[in-house]
């Protein structure tokens, strides 16, 4: 019987250098795609997946998540004195998202080291992790894609996506051969090797591990294992490749659009296209674009 997953982890300790002065005193993770912070539509994204225990791994600004995700009751009483029920029901439905939990990570040493810090909560089963700053437009929730794959081999998964090469070197790359899956043979891969921000030259291949995650408990003993890798940080990509020695991991080339939302530009493409596709605003935004001059 293959153990279900539970479980998302949401490393959301990392310094968001990419992203100062904003992030200086609040975590990327909060920063708003229309109206609500990035790290909510990865929780929603785990939520419409049937992952519903969250675990979120902070590091400084760490009040400005748990508080988003808490009950304020002065805010709901003066929506409920306002009669402003519309309101009330989006508030009430954050710190609805039942489930909870929150781990420090007190240093930012890396991804691998976040992820490690979320060891006794996870306990000892499969459990997924969640990048809340790779935003994914999908219409099968990315992290539901990779779960129909762990569920039917019982291995551990990455997501993965075509990066042209002048981009390749600010991601983990994979070495991976295509594996027949649902009829097709352009999604899944079994993967050989893989190697964290190759230089364009040496990546073996264009396929970039992107941020989602359904791993098996054995990542905790290989990431213990590990010595810090690329930026002197325990990489998550590192702690993959020593589970590779002894087990199988697989990449699925998700169906759907992720943008780079820890990166300037990538928000600013999502923040556009995301409220482009909003009943309530896309309209009137969209007239408003067509209107600029360039
Ligand atoms: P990034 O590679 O985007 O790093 O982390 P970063 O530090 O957050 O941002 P930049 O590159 O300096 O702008 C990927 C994910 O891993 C988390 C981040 O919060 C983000 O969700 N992370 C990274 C940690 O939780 N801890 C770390 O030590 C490093």
């Amino acid at each position: 019987m293959i153990a279900k997953v539970r479980k998302a982890v949401f490393p959301a300790a990392g310094l968001g250098t990419r992203f100062l002065p904003a992030t200086k005193a609040q975590p990327k993770e909060m920063l708003p795609l229309v109206d609500k912070p990035l790290i909510q539509y990865g929780v929603e994204e785990a939520m419409q997946s049937g992952v519903r225990n969250i675990i979120i791994v902070t590091g400084r600004g760490k009040s400005a998540i748990e508080d988003h995700f808490d009950v304020s009751f002065e805010l709901e009483h003066l929506l409920e004195t306002r009669h402003k029920k519309e309101l009330l029901a989006t508030v009430r439905a954050v710190s609805d998202m039942i489930d909870i939990s929150y781990v420090r990570q007190k240093e930012a040493l890396g991804l691998g080291h976040a992820v490690l810090r979320a060891r006794e909560l996870v306990g000892d089963e499969p459990f997924s992790v969640i990048l809340s700053d790779d935003v994914i437009d999908a219409e099968v929730p990315c992290l539901r894609q990779l779960l129909d794959v762990y569920e039917f081999y019982g291995a551990a998964v990455v997501a993965l996506m075509e990066v042209p090469k002048e981009f390749i070197s600010a991601y983990g790359v994979v070495d991976a051969e295509p594996v027949a899956h649902n009829g097709g043979k352009d999604r899944l891969y079994r993967i050989r090797n893989m190697v964290e921000k190759p230089k364009a030259e040496d990546a073996p291949s264009n396929l970039a591990i992107i941020g989602r995650y359904v791993l098996t408990p054995e990542i905790f003993t290989s990431l213990e294992a590990i010595e810090p890798g690329s930026g002197g940080e325990i990489q998550l990509t590192d702690g993959l490749k020593h589970v590779l020695r002894s087990r199988p991991i697989y990449g699925y080339r998700f169906e759907g659009k992720r943008y780079d939302a820890g990166d300037k530009l990538g928000f600013l493409k999502a923040t556009v296209e995301f409220a482009l596709k909003r009943e309530d605003l896309g309209e009137e935004f969209r007239a408003y674009l067509k209107g600029l001059s360039f």
